[in-house]
Order: C-alpha cells, then sequence, then structure tokens
C-alpha cells in the first residue's frame, strides 16, 4: 500500500484518479484549491462522491467513504507556508501533479493565474519534494505543447519549442522544471502529455459538455475553424488507468526522467464528434461557424508506442462508447 499525494483531486481527472487508487487500497491525500474557473458546486460534488461532506480552508477533512484511507486539504499551491506543513505530517511514497490552470482559451485573457498555478505552485512542489525526500513524482502536461505541430502522429521526439498559448508555454516549462529536479535530485518524474480527456463529472468548458449542454437544451453550438479540427478525444477512464500503472509501478527505463504521450491515438474529427452527440441525444445540432481562435490547434494525434511498450497502455473506449457515458452521466446530474 502507498501513500500518495494527488493535487487536483477535486478537478475532473484528479477525483476519477483518487477513486481508482483508493479502490486499489492505497491511501490518498487530495489536494485542491477549488477555484472558480468553472462550477464550485461540481467540484464540491465531485468531492462528495469520494465521501468529503464539506472542505474547510487548510484543514485536513477524512471521507466518511473510505475514512483516513481518503483525506483532502482545501490548499493553494502556491501556499509556501502550509504546503510543506502536508510533507511534514505525510511520508508519501509518490506526488501526483494534476492541479493546474487549464484551459487554452483562458489563458489569454488571464495569464498571470497560469503562472501562478503551473509554475510558482508547481515549483513549491518540486521544492517539497526535495526537501522531505519523496522521490517519484508524476505530473500532468498537455498535447498543446505541440503547437502547430503538422507531423502526424506527435511523438515526443518532435520539437516543442514553439507553443502558442500561455498554457502551453506554462506546461512545458513543468516538463523543464521536472527534468532539472530529476537531474539536480535524484528524483523519480514522469511527464504525460495528455490528450482532450473526456468522460462523466467532465470539465464545463470542454467540448463534450458544451455542445452535449447547448444540443440538449436547443441552443446553437459554436463550431470552430469551420469545423475543420481533429482531437484525440481521450475517455477518463483509459488515462487514469495509464496514470496509475506510472504511480504503482516502476520506472521501466534506467533514466530517472521519462515523457510519454497518453492518448487514445485515434483522431476525430469534430464534426464526426458533434454527429456522435447528435446520433446519442437524438438531437440536431445548431450550428454556428467561426473561425480559428487565437492559441488553438488544428489538429492533435498522440503517438503511443512507448508508453504502450513500457506501461502496456491499451485504451479501450472509443468515442462511441465514450460519449454514450458522458451524455447519460449528464442527464443524470443536470436533468
Ligand atoms: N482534461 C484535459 O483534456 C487535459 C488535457 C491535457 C492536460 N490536462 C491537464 O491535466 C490536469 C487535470 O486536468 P482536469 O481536466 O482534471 O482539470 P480541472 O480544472 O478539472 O482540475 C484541476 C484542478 O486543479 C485545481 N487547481 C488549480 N490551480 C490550483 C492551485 N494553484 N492549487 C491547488 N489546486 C489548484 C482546480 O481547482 C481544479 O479542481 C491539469 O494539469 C491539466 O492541465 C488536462
Amino acid at each position: 500500500m502507498k501513500t500518495i499525494l494527488v493535487t487536483g483531486a477535486a478537478g475532473f481527472i484528479g477525483f476519477h484518479l483518487c477513486k481508482k487508487l483508493l479502490d486499489l487500497g492505497h491511501k490518498v491525500i487530495g489536494l485542491d484549491n477549488i477555484n472558480g474557473y468553472y462550477s464550485v458546486q461540481l467540484k464540491l460534488d465531485r468531492l462528495k462522491e469520494l465521501g468529503v461532506e464539506e472542505v474547510f480552508e487548510g484543514h485536513l477533512v477524512s471521507s466518511h467513504t473510505y475514512e483516513d484511507k481518503f483525506q483532502f486539504i482545501k490548499l493553494n499551491l502556491e501556499n509556501r507556508n502550509e504546503l510543506p506543513r502536508l510533507f511534514e505530517k505525510f511520508d508519501f511514497n509518490v506526488v501526483c501533479n494534476l492541479a493546474a490552470q487549464a484551459g487554452v482559451r483562458y489563458s489569454i485573457e488571464n495569464p498571470e493565474v497560469y503562472v501562478d498555478s503551473n509554475i510558482v505552485g508547481f515549483l513549491n512542489l518540486l521544492e517539497c519534494m526535495r526537501q522531505h525526500k519523496v522521490k517519484k513524482l508524476v505530473y500532468a502536461s498537455s498535447s498543446s505543447v505541440y503547437g502547430n505541430n503538422s507531423k502526424v502522429p506527435f511523438e515526443t521526439s518532435d520539437s516543442v519549442d514553439q507553443p502558442i498559448s500561455l498554457y502551453a508555454a506554462t506546461k512545458k516549462s513543468n516538463e523543464l522544471m521536472a527534468y532539472t529536479y530529476s537531474h539536480l535530485y535524484d528524483l523519480q518524474i514522469i511527464g504525460l502529455r495528455f490528450f482532450t480527456v473526456y468522460g462523466p463529472w467532465g470539465r464545463p468548458d470542454m467540448a463534450m459538455f458544451l455542445f452535449t449542454d447547448a444540443i440538449l437544451k436547443n441552443k446553437p453550438i459554436k463550431v470552430f475553424n469551420n469545423g475543420n479540427l481533429s482531437r484525440d478525444f481521450t475517455y477518463v477512464d483509459d488515462i487514469v488507468e495509464g496514470v496509475q500503472k506510472t504511480i504503482l509501478q516502476n520506472q521501466p527505463s534506467q533514466n530517472n526522467y521519462s515523457l510519454y504521450n497518453i492518448g487514445n491515438g485515434s483522431p476525430v474529427k469534430l464534426l464526426d464528434f458533434i454527429k456522435a452527440i447528435e446520433t446519442i441525444t437524438g438531437k440536431t445540432a445548431k450550428k454556428q461557424m467561426f473561425p480559428m481562435q487565437p492559441g488553438d490547434v488544428a489538429q492533435t494525434w498522440a503517438d503511443t508506442s512507448d508508453f504502450k511498450k513500457d506501461f502496456n497502455y491499451e485504451p479501450n473506449t472509443d468515442i462511441k462508447k465514450g460519449v454514450v457515458s458522458f451524455v447519460e452521466w449528464y442527464r443524470k446530474y443536470y436533468l
């Protein structure tokens, strides 16, 4: 049994990961600042699913369902006074950093929060690990680091020196900082570039949610780049399966630092994605066509061969199955 710190535990992927690790019998400490980037209620409801009924700034709360196996703390990663106390209290075997200010478009309007959460917060975590001799870190990077890479599928050996949003630039910075800490302090670090994650309890700022919500309410949907976009949509259970393997298994390579793509490996055209939602909901989308948005990329497609080889990773949820699960959850939660 391991003791694992999961940051971003009230977030979409963090919530699913905590549940998985707890069901496998591990002890999990969840951390999140529960910011208002999107519905705070949705974040609190995810925590309720994990047995956490109430949260108090800076205080650890135990889960009703998992008891002391799951404890949650509402805390900012930027808090340089309180974060080290958490590392004094627990002897973490692994840290998994999923907390971040996500979203490409929001980073155009709100650059500061990306630097605060994604760079200052990430540095604080690395420093706590160094000082408290926690040897293993798994952290979320993003397919957005590939920017306008035209060569597909995207491989981790491709150049990622031209991020086209500040969000992407902070994720690339994380990869560089992580490398430096693994080199200087002998930390084992695995970076994972996630590709468009969707599924139940998903984020309200993402296409899956926005489209389903609008289609069910007979409202128009905004389709960017006139629909000429494709994404390597990856179902959340497949992502979580991959993340838990990197947390629980030993690093296969000799190197302390490794970086992988984690995606479905099969891009879906945006218009086909919309069609899948139309089929499941039995409604027709009212599409409003818009030009490309600043910071957005035309396509993403993960080459996951390294991850398959090293961690025996095999995503097995196709888009039709995944959309059914999302729409079912959406109806149950909102309607
Ligand atoms: N969902 C995707 O498609 C996707 C794709 C690529 C990368 N990622 C990355 O995966 C990770 C998880 O993404 P998600 O979709 O679950 O996002 P999310 O926004 O649902 O979860 C992130 C959580 O981190 C918390 N948080 C943000 N800043 C914080 C801070 N400074 N201190 C403490 N908590 C903070 C937020 O309150 C939120 O609950 C993020 O790092 C994100 O950048 C996600």
